[in-house]
């Protein structure tokens, strides 16, 4: 079954398809990202996806949808397939067979990792990446012009709209007052919230989070929830994640991987109770 709309966020223009001016216009849009066609709802369509590793099965007809706007926690044990899960979607790994929709029309398994990058889909990987020796803001500015070098990003003046877009995003992410601040010297947490940030000035509309707060203190924790539900319907977010307390205190909708395969999805409540999955999570 399909994941239901949220019809505000459906009336969207929608743009060309893949192939042609689309596709090419897809380039570094933001603007193109806007017109990704979610009529029914949906942003993110897998189906029947299968990766083998030299034979290993790591994802097994696997089908799962996201709906715009969404919150989707994705859990499992070590080794279920969810971080192959993340490759599949953004380009890292091709499937051997099924599909992968980004919208309606975007078919992600004839895209590359940067055309992904470009259509919408925003990447965290666990460990934060950010430039140390630059300043928080200097890191916000550079991950905005993706399409030009360090140095040309950095000498090039901010547009009032661009500036503006930044201070929000530093607001969003409490690094207001730190953004003088070279980013080595923020502590991990921060670091992560950077990282999200710079994520953030691209205007993803769907986010995909690797285990968000490994290593985070238990506010940081606590105000990563409050990020990603304040994130959530304007962006659909993926995340995957082991704390169980945290994705509690975010998640409406949960899938439970379990090798290669979902298991069981729902609530969190509902997949708790679900035999199949203590049986999994109890290593029985
Ligand atoms: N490039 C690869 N080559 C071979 N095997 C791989 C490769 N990537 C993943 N695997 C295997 O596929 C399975 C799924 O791995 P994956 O990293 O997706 O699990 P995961 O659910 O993210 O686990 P964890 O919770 O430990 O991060 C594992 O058995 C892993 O060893
Ligand atoms: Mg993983």
């Amino acid at each position: 079954m399909r994941a239901s709309a949220t019809p505000e966020l459906m009336l969207e223009p929608v743009l060309d398809g893949p192939e042609g001016k689309g596709r090419e216009a897809i380039g570094l849009g933001h603007t193109a990202a806007k017109g990704l066609d979610v009529r029914h709802g949906t942003i993110l369509s897998l189906e029947d996806i299968n990766v083998s590793f030299d034979g290993f099965k790591a994802l097994t007809d696997l089908t799962l949808y996201i709906g715009v706007g969404e919150l989707r926690c994705i859990i499992g044990p070590n080794g279920a397939g969810k971080t192959t899960l993340m490759d599949v979607i953004t380009g890292k790994t091709r499937p051997n067979s099924g599909t992968a929709f980004f919208g309606e029309t975007l078919d992600l398994t004839g895209m590359s990792e940067v055309q992904i990058a470009q259509a919408g889909i925003g990447r965290k990987f666990q460990k934060p990446t950010v430039f140390e020796a630059l300043s928080v803001f200097e890191n916000l500015e550079l991950a905005q012009n993706t399409d030009k070098s360090v140095w040309a990003s950095l000498r090039a003046r901010l547009s009032g709209e661009q500036r503006d877009r930044i201070d929000e995003i530093l607001a969003t992410i409490r690094l207001s007052d730190s953004r003088r601040r070279p980013a080595g010297l923020l502590s991990h947490g921060q670091k992560q919230f950077l990282e999200i940030g710079m994520l953030l000035v691209q205007e993803p509309q769907l986010l995909l989070l690797d285990e968000p707060v490994a290593g985070m203190t238990d506010a940081e924790t606590e105000f990563t929830a409050e990020l990603f539900k304040s994130l959530a319907r304007k962006h659909s977010l993926m995340v995957v994640e082991h704390d169980m307390g945290f994705v509690g205190s975010i998640a409406d909708h949960v899938t439970v991987l379990h090798q290669g395969q979902v298991l069981a999805e729902g609530s969190l409540d509902k997949v708790q109770a679900d035999e199949r999955v203590i049986e999994v999570y109890l290593g029985r």
